[in-house]
């Protein structure tokens, strides 16, 4: 029954003899975790383990700040041992009740602290299968609201994507929700119980970028008074969310692709370098090609970054969705309304539909949410949304029409195959060589395939 060895952590001084002989008996394979030596323990997580933390033991448990981020970082169901006086502590129940699954207080039997620790173990394996159950999903993904065959594709890419540890690539326009996605990817991992670190790659001015990635030793440079822990680090174990990747600098990129090829960092004024377990997403709304072309962008850089990649719908494919979120959205901030608002008026709901959303849903909440304080009746108007001149269709001429149809399509195809002009022009019953020509013409060129890719469909 016990045949598989399971991992014990055991934070504290020393497990006695007779409970550590019960341990071992029931499969457990104990280690030992020293609060000064904790980044050590983030190399876990590629499964479940239990863990005893020892409050008993001396001296250990004056560091709440390091035995917080024990028992907060890892997917380790833990069991705290103490004595009747540590239940007196304020910010020792705190940790007990927030953190752990179950207490002991000692002195008790080996076996009800072997029995507590099973328990806990059962229960983190619950909460594992759960959250990786494919029959579970319900139209959304960590937040995301859509139901369109777009974003259903979208769900069955993060998913997919989660399960492995390879670099995710995330393009996409402006507000699609490509930071939202890097979220859902990583909460479906099995590093979701270890760190998300995101980092705007765009946001940093270029000479801090470097220390603000690998970080820096005391006195690498004036003014560095203390050993500063670089983002990539701090992502040890988990995720590392490099957003806005197309802004990198050019200087900063070379040592981003050395890091990539040997995983391994130096802190600025360091004298060895140390190994760091990091997935790594990014994203970025640049057109990488162009920007590969122009010399802007490695392309080694890119290959390394681009292994899997996802696209995200732009708002204006994703027909009924945008009602939905704009539902969604209302529903969210229906608090700040001065009355009791009853939706959308039809007039609205036409304009939702017909503008372009080059904003994305980003665009969407803040017109939402500016209608909701601005709206002076019952009903949110095309008006309170400044989207007036979109409650007629655009188009007036038949030509206009068929054009704004056409474009659509072709987007919606593309998207379908992942930018493969071949199936795309296939589907839309046109030649490759008259596809080409409406993606200049209707100014889409860019959508068509890029290397590498797993997603859109
Ligand atoms: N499908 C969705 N359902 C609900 N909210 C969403 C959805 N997509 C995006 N959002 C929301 O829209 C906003 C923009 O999303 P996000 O920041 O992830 O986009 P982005 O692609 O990273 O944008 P940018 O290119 O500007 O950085 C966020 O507030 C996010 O929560
Ligand atoms: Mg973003």
């Amino acid at each position: 029954m016990y045949g598989e060895s399971r991992t014990l952590y055991f934070a504290g001084r020393a497990v006695s003899e007779d409970l550590a002989e019960r341990l071992h008996a029931r499969g457990w394979n104990i280690e030992y975790v020293n609060p000064a030596k904790l980044p050590r323990l983030s190399r876990h997580g590629k499964g479940v383990a239990a863990g005893i933390v020892d409050m008993t033991s001396s001296g250990f448990i004056k560091d709440i700040e390091a035995l917080t981020a024990l028992l907060s970082g890892y997917r380790i169901g833990w069991v705290a041992t103490v004595t009747a006086d540590h239940t007196d502590d304020p910010e020792l129940c705190r940790l007990i009740r927030d953190f752990c699954f179950d207490y002991v207080t000692v002195p008790s039997s080996a076996d009800r602290i072997v029995d507590a620790v099973g328990h806990a173990y059962g229960m983190v394996s619950l909460h594992d299968v759960a959250s990786n159950d494919p029959q579970k999903s319900d139209g959304t993904e960590g937040g995301m609201v859509g139901n369109c065959e777009a974003m259903k594709a979208l769900y069955r890419s993060i998913r997919k994507v989660a399960m492995t540890d390879a670099p995710v690539f995330i393009s996409g326009e402006s507000g699609t929700g490509k930071e939202l996605t890097a979220h859902a990817i990583h909460e479906r991992s099995a590093r979701r119980s270890q760190p998300f670190v995101a980092i705007n790659c765009g946001a940093i001015p270029p000479h801090l970028l470097q220390s603000e990635l690998f970080g820096y030793e005391r006195g690498a440079f004036t003014g560095a008074n203390q050993r500063k822990i670089g983002r990539v680090e701090a992502a040890d174990g988990g995720t590392l969310f490099l957003d806005e990747i197309g802004d990198l600098p050019l200087e900063s990129q070379a040592s981003l692709l050395r890091f990539l090829q040997e995983r391994k960092i130096e802190r600025l004024g360091g004298q060895g370098s140390t190994s760091v377990d990091v997935r790594i997403i990014s994203a970025t709304h640049v057109d990488m090609q162009t920007a590969m072309l122009e010399g802007r962008f490695r392309a080694d850089l890119y290959h390394r970054l681009c292994v899997l990649q996802i696209d995200e719908p732009p708002l204006r494919t994703r027909g009924k969705d945008i009602e939905l979120l704009a539902d969604h959205m209302l529903e969210r901030f229906r608090k700040d309304a001065s009355r009791r608002l009853r939706g959308f008026s039809p007039c609205a709901i036409a304009a939702l539909h017909n503008y372009g959303w080059p904003g994305n849903v980003r665009e969407l909440i803040n017109r939402v949410r500016r209608a909701i304080v601005m709206c002076e009746g019952r009903q949110i108007l095309a008006s309170d949304l400044e989207l007036g001149d979109y409650v007629e269709a655009a188009p007036t001429t038949l030509a206009q029409a068929r054009e704004a149809a056409e474009r659509q399509a072709i987007e919606v195809a593309l998207l379908r195959h992942r930018g493969r002009l071949g199936e795309a022009a296939d589907e839309l019953g046109i030649s490759r060589v008259t596809l080409y020509r409406m993606l200049t013409a209707y100014g889409l060129r860019g959508k068509e395939e890029r290397p590498l890719r797993v997603s859109g469909g």
